[in-house]
């Protein structure tokens, strides 16, 4: 089957492609806030509708939360899934975004075009890379060269919580032969790569309360504990000064690398003054005794993302509050058991509270990190279909974030995750301005055109 004609297609269809993909930017589907359930909703019935526009059997399934989305098409040997995620994150601070993040735009710049808006990168402009490379193989050959399902999440952003038990009552109809997951990066902006190994993420919300009311600090303090004074006594004693997390048990099942990946991560030859730089930073962070890549991609970490109570408005308050809270994430890698670090985590915290504190904890999600066994021909077959689109050679390389789907693939039904994307480090994925260059889009849809070929 020809595919210079499908990937000619891809190139003289680019632009309605990005404005079918500004379409679906323009739905405000954010997860994890309740008020923007409707517009997750509508998220998964634009993707149904596009789906059944190339003759895929896709429907909108409910679950506890927002929909999943699946589509079925029949076609020769191997039989692939293919998994991305509707939903994006929050888009605050407003006021820090050039343009409404739900008006998208494609932006001429200094480093070409981009397409602007949230979700752009991650993961909508990404997802539909494949959808769009399904688009011309059909336009150019009548039907697709393998035989493909679709699954669309809509909570990926707040922890997938239905993920779990959806593809354990529909494990017989996901199963397949290897399962695409586009919600990755290149290594540094421009090596194509493939995704092995991903951490874990254990999130804990804190809260310490103290007296039962606020209190004016002049007639109280000094005399009533203060409970961000503990509060941040108990965050500030994570660390210690090499680097190393204090939780007892923490590192109980973090491994070494195995040489090989070892030596394969030495000839990346990551440059991480300017990974640092980029972002106006110059000092790796992490344990002192580990490369940056390391710490990245398979080192574990405390993080505070959120912190607060008292007055924090404008002005000045006196105050002496009766509450501190905080939000605190692990990224886990190797055998870390996410319950078992709660378990230990929450014990440091009672165990440093002083008399007249309680403290009250909310869990947001546990999982675990995953590894993926790249023995199966397929990987060289796709890392040889990548390599000659970006005319550089292809990497195996880790990832340090998280993508929950990967390790339950793996577990639940089976299939091995090949992760391959095309986002860039400065396409301030959960920040504002959002966007996604056109190079990753256009190679992106090439990519996928090329790895179908190669797979079939
Ligand atoms: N697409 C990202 C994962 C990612 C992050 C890939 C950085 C490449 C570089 C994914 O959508 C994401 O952000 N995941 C969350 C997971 C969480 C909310 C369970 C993450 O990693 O924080
Ligand atoms: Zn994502």
């Amino acid at each position: 089957m020809s595919l210079d004609a499908v990937l000619s297609q891809i190139d003289s269809n680019l632009d309605a492609a990005a404005e079918r993909l500004m379409q679906l930017l323009r739905i405000p589907s954010i997860s994890t806030d309740p008020a923007f359930a409707e517009n997750c909703q509508k998220a998964a019935d634009w993707l149904v509708a596009d789906l059944q526009s190339l003759g895929i059997r896709a429907e909108k399934r409910e679950t506890p939360g927002h929909p999943m989305v699946t589509g079925h098409i029949d076609g020769p040997g191997p039989h692939l899934l293919f998994y991305g995620h509707y939903d994006v994150q929050p888009v605050d601070p407003l006021d820090l975004w050039d343009r409404d993040p739900f008006d998208p735009e494609v932006q001429d710049t200094s480093n070409g075009k981009v397409i602007r808006g949230r979700g752009a990168s991650d993961d909508k402009g990404q997802l539909m890379t494949f959808v769009e490379a399904c688009r011309a193989w059909k336009a150019v050959h009548g039907d697709l060269p393998c035989k493909l399902t679709f699954l669309f999440e809509g909570e990926e952003e707040s922890g997938s919580p239905s993920l779990v038990p959806f593809m354990q009552e529909n494990a017989a109809e996901l199963k397949a032969d290897m399962a695409l997951i586009c919600d990755t990066g290149l290594f540094e902006s421009r090596v194509p790569s493939i995704v092995t190994m991903l951490r874990g993420l254990l999130g804990e919300e804190i809260t310490i309360t103290a007296a039962d009311k606020d209190l004016h600090s002049g007639m109280y303090g000094g005399v009533s504990m203060n409970p961000i004074r503990v509060l941040t006594k108990i965050l500030a004693g994570l660390h210690d000064d090499q680097g190393r997390i204090t939780v007892p048990g923490f590192y109980d099942g973090v491994t070494e690398l195995p040489d090989d990946i070892r030596s394969q991560w030495q000839g990346l030859a990551f440059d991480h003054a300017r990974f640092l730089g980029d972002v106006d930073l110059s000092k790796p962070a992490g344990e002192q005794d580990r490369t940056p890549l390391e710490m990245i991609w398979s080192r574990p970490t405390c993080d505070v993302n959120g912190i607060w109570g008292g007055y924090t408005g404008d002005g000045f308050k006196t105050v002496l509050p009766s509450q501190a809270h905080a939000k605190v994430s692990f990224r886990l890698v190797g055998d870390q058991d996410p319950h078992k670090i709660r378990e230990s985590f929450r014990k440091l915290v009672q165990d440093a509270l002083p008399p007249d504190c309680e403290v009250s904890f909310i869990g947001h999600g546990a999982g675990t990190a995953s590894v993926t066994e790249t023995s199966s021909p397929m990987f060289e077959a796709a890392r040889k279909a990548l390599s000659e689109e970006w005319a550089i050679p292809a990497a195996y390389i880790g990832c340090g974030g998280s993508i929950p789907i990967a390790g339950h693939f793996q577990e639940i039904l089976e299939t091995t995750p090949m992760l391959i994307g095309f986002g860039k480090d400065d396409d301030q994925i959960h920040s504002p301005n959002e966007k996604y260059d056109m190079e990753s889009f256009h190679k992106g849809i090439r990519s996928w055109a090329r790895i179908l070929a190669a797979l079939s």
